[in-house]
């Protein structure tokens, strides 16, 4: 884990509140997980003080395979991530990571079903990518992808040329059918049983997810979108509640982001 003084190399809108952002990056980043975050703020900036987490949404590499920095899906919210759709080229930002558990998909998987509700995108991007890069057939996986409007509908092109099918879901309707993701995913998954479900959306989404796979007895890894002040397990701010009673307490930022959905509790 490093604190980097990093420069934006582009910031490009996709959609109308979010921002595909390339930063540089050191070159431990290149063995980098699908789930792992880092911990982002604009420097000099003392409000807010505390850095904002984000998926690592994309390697940058060269054509020769270099690692060149990372890529990030921001989605504007609040005050860091209104400042970030405002970087340009050459700014720089104060970037902490890679940190925490990312997915881990076990190597007698070959059916996978992901799941990704609005900003959960990001990292099932790079979930995607780097299967792909790994010569996994994408065709025998399925995406659900929701969303509530089709502006939050991101990436479907780059899972397509991936060749990984995608089933689309609005709750307006606006975009494919008019429903919750977790609808189409469970009817699948009942008859097309995958070997593991892997997820990123809110947190309702997510306690959904985990409901149909233990229901259907099917393991599933979830990432936590929990708020985060500090990444590196200081602040007990994102703490989730466990289900094992050894286990009370979980920490997002470091048992996760991404868990064996089984072991949280969301009841509370
Ligand atoms: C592991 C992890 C990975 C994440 N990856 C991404 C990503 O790839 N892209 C992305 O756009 N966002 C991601 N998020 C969420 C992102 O961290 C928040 O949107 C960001 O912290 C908001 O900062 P802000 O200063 O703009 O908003 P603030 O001004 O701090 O808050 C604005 C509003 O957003 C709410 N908010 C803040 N954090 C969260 C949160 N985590 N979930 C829901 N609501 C929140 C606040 O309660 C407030 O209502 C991730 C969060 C986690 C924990
Ligand atoms: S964010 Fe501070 S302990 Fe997890």
């Amino acid at each position: 884990m490093h604190i980097d003084n990093a420069t934006i190399l582009w910031n490009q809108p996709l959609g109308s509140s979010c921002y595909r952002i390339g930063i540089t990056t050191s070159a431990q980043y290149a063995y980098a997980t699908p789930g792992q975050f880092v911990m982002l703020r604009l420097p000099n900036q003392t409000d807010p003080l505390l850095r904002r987490p984000f998926s690592i949404h994309r390697l940058i590499e060269s054509e020769n395979g270099i690692l060149q920095g990372i890529e990030i899906l921001v989605k504007v919210v609040g005050r860091i991530t209104s400042s970030l759709s405002f970087c340009q080229p050459g700014d720089t930002v104060d970037i902490l990571g890679p940190l925490g558990h990312g997915f881990s998909v076990p190597p007698d998987c070959s059916r996978i079903f992901m799941a990704a509700g609005g900003i959960g995108v990001a990292p099932i991007l790079f979930l995607a990518t780097s299967l792909f890069k790994k010569q996994f057939d994408l065709s025998r996986c399925i995406l659900f992808l929701g969303g509530r409007s089709k502006a939050d509908i991101l990436c479907e092109a780059d899972f397509f040329a991936l060749n990984l099918p995608v089933t689309i879901t609005t709750d307006d309707g606006s975009m494919g059918d008019q429903c919750l993701i977790t609808h189409p995913l469970e009817l699948c998954a009942r008859e097309q049983r995958p070997d593991i479900i892997l997820a990123c959306g809110p947190s309702g989404m997510l306690a959904c997810v985990a409901g149909i796979a233990e229901s259907l007895n099917i393991p599933c890894q979830i990432s936590l979108e929990t708020a985060m002040a500090c990444g590196m397990g200081a602040c007990l701010g994102c703490a989730v509640k466990g289900k094992s009673p050894d286990v009370r307490r979980l920490h997002a930022c470091l048992d996760g982001p991404v868990m064996d959905s089984r072991q949280i509790d969301f009841l509370h």
